[in-house]
């Protein structure tokens, strides 16, 4: 069955931020939530559990066990139970991790374009940033993060997204090692965000960090809440390498308690047994991929976008239309939500982000909106 289908007054009946931030003629195409039907097996556990009246607190290892087999099953992977802790959804256990591992005042790395909350994670709470930007094809840029890290600011953490949002880069084998070793030298901590794990175009392959024998330093955060639409239930689990005891043991001891019970019940479920679920979603957002280039070829050939092999969203660069604003210009004269670029970083104020996880009509009309906007 087709996964992306939903009609838009269905979608229009759900409650949540991207379809009730903004009046009903605007298209929501923004925030990363996906337009998808729910696999029945989530459906039934939540159910289930509701039936039951099991909505206390969360209990066992069954979510660090789903999330084991399922890196065994992905990406033949195991790590062992005792690397493996629940924890809470992903931006709180990376706060979590950050507070743990570095004292206020200290510089931590981010890579720009990269996802807000990790702008906010570090200057919230009295760390400061170093930014290395991504290439200009989107890719790590190893010499300039070996300055920074010996540069003056002397951070003491970085944060990776990896798969990378807003771009879809899948960071390789080589570039991960080389990182964690430029990381480990000089005792910084890694902290390596993937939520987005999953979510890879068919024949693509994602490399987990901590498969690699030379990144053993690095701690990964991940939540099925993004591979599998379940950020509605807050929850996820952090996985330590062999050699980064002491980053797990400094975590504030509450780095759990953002997790429910529900969401450990509906994630283990989607773990489970819905993998095939996100490799059939993949297949059509590679679809919806393919259809975005040919509908900018068509509608906007000055917009320049490189389709990432990973994650359901589309990074726009605009700068050729014009526009002081594109983002607004879009939500105010096309009646287009998309996310503006520069709350990926300062830099990239000509970008939006857009959310392809919608059906081929939202996404045809969405574009031909842009478009019109501009006449
Ligand atoms: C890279 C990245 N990390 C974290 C999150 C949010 O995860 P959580 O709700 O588990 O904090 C998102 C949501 O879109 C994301 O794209």
């Amino acid at each position: 069955m087709a996964l992306l289908t939903l009609t838009e007054a269905e979608l229009r009946e759900r409650t949540s931020l991207k379809w009730r931030t903004f009046e009903p003629d605007v298209l929501p195409m923004w925030v990363a939530e996906m337009d998808v039907h729910q696999h029945p097996a989530v459906v039934d556990a939540l159910t289930e559990a509701i039936r039951r009246g099991d909505t206390g607190y969360p209990h066992g290892t069954a979510y660090a066990e789903a999330y084991a087999a399922m890196a065994e099953h992905r990406w033949g992977w195991r790590p062992e139970p005792a690397q493996i802790r629940r924890s809470g959804d992903v931006m709180n256990t990376m706060l979590a991790l950050l507070v743990g591992s570095t004292a206020e005042g200290d510089h931590v790395v981010i890579n720009p374009p990269v996802y807000p909350p990790f702008w906010q994670v570090v200057t919230g709470y009295r760390r400061h940033l170093t930014e290395v930007a991504l290439t200009a094809d989107a890719r790590l840029d190893l010499p300039a993060i070996e300055a920074a890290l010996d540069g003056p600011d002397r951070p003491t953490a970085y944060l990776l997204c990896s798969p990378h949002n807003p771009t879809g880069t899948l960071h390789t084998a080589e570039e991960l090692t080389a990182l964690a070793q430029l990381c480990g030298e000089r005792g910084v901590t890694l902290i390596v965000d993937e939520i987005h794990a999953p979510l890879t175009d068919p024949g693509q392959t994602f490399v987990p960090i901590l498969s690699l024998p030379q990144a053993q330093n690095a701690v990964v955060t991940f939540s099925a809440g993004k591979g599998w639409n379940l950020a509605a239930l807050k929850g996820g689990v952090m996985i330590r390498g062999t050699q980064a005891e002491e980053v797990f043991a400094q975590a504030p001891p509450l780095a759990n308690q953002s997790t429910g019970h529900l969401a450990t019940i509906a994630h283990t479920a989607a773990l489970t047994h819905a993998q095939g679920w996100v490799d059939d979603l993949m297949v059509e957002v590679a679809a919806r991929k393919r259809l975005l280039v040919d509908l900018l070829a068509e509608h906007l050939p000055q917009v320049r976008h490189v389709p990432g092999p990973a994650t359901y969203l589309a990074w726009l660069d605009c700068s050729a239309l014009g526009l002081s604003h594109p983002r607004n210009h879009f939500l105010t004269h096309g009646k287009v939500a998309l996310n503006a670029g520069e709350d990926f970083g300062p830099a990239y104020g000509q970008f939006v982000r857009m959310n392809l996880a919608a059906s081929e009509e939202m996404l045809t009309e969405g574009v031909r909106r842009m478009a019109a906007s501009l006449s």
